[in-house]
């Protein structure tokens, strides 16, 4: 079977205004698709924007608002492939019950609010983003690493009930991204060096190549269900 063309299709990128979004935006408006990024910062979207070209469109949105998900996906009506990469880190130390809740709005929730309200056109996909501590939690982030764990299962159970739509979730390893830039530039450059030297690979990730994967995901029509492990050989 022929891979799903991209070009002229309806793209949704939430999360789309930085690393792995934008560089999945990126590569979907260079495919030909009409491409819409989302995230809370009209001056990150914007910029973006710019720097994606291709008439990227930029929405204003907050995954943490369950109505906002509906009213953007409402007024954008049929989609083809949405792919939801919004997240941030909470303040470093042990998470408050209110930061769960706000992670688990922000990551778990929000995939709910969209499953719920996306119109999707014929080979049409959704694919969810996690990370590795939702397979092997580092120590101290249970809850966080839980929300994820239960985005990994839900990304499975919403390729039964939203089918033909395919669902996959992207599960990506340390990468060299703007979500690191709480730490000075030379630290980060050092952890980021640090983690790479430890891979087989050679190298810490790069958001285009996590990009890749979530392509791959909106483009394979016999990809479902799936729960992508990329982290250069890391888990190994
Ligand atoms: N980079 C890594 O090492 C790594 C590894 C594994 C997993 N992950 C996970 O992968 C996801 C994407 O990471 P990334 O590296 O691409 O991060 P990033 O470069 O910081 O980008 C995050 C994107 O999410 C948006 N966002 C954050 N909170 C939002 C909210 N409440 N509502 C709407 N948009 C929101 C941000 O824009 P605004 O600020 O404008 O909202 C931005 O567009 C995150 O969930 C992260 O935890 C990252």
């Amino acid at each position: 079977m022929a891979v799903v063309s991209l070009d002229g299709a309806r793209v949704l990128v939430i999360g789309g205004s930085s690393g792995f979004g934008e560089a999945t935006a990126a590569r979907a408006a260079a495919e030909g698709a009409q491409v819409t990024i989302a995230s809370r910062s009209e001056d990150k979207l914007h910029a973006a924007a710019s720097r994606i070209g291709h008439q990227c469109q930029t929405a204003a949105v907050d995954v943490r608002d369950g109505d906002a998900i509906a009213a953007l996906l409402a007024r954008l009506g049929t989609v083809d492939h949405i792919v939801l990469s919004a997240g941030e880190l909470p303040p470093p130390g042990p998470l408050s019950l209110e930061h769960m809740h706000e992670q688990a709005n922000a990551r778990f929730w929000s995939v709910i609010h969209v499953a719920r309200n996306a119109t999707f056109g014929p080979n049409g996909s959704l694919t969810l983003v996690t990370g590795a501590a939702t397979l092997r939690p580092p120590k101290g982030m249970a809850a966080l690493s839980a929300i994820g764990a239960a985005v990994n299962a839900l990304s499975r159970g919403l390729a039964q009930d939203l089918a033909p739509v395919r669902v996959n979730t992207v599960i990506p390893g340390a990468a060299d991204t703007p979500l690191w830039d709480m730490l000075p530039a030379d630290k980060k450059a050092e952890r980021m060096e640090q983690i790479g030297r430890g891979l087989p690979v050679g190298r810490v990730g790069q958001a285009d190549d996590v990009a890749l994967q979530i392509i791959a995901c909106m483009v394979n029509p016999f990809m479902t269900g799936s729960l992508v492990v990329l982290d250069g050989g890391g888990s190994i």
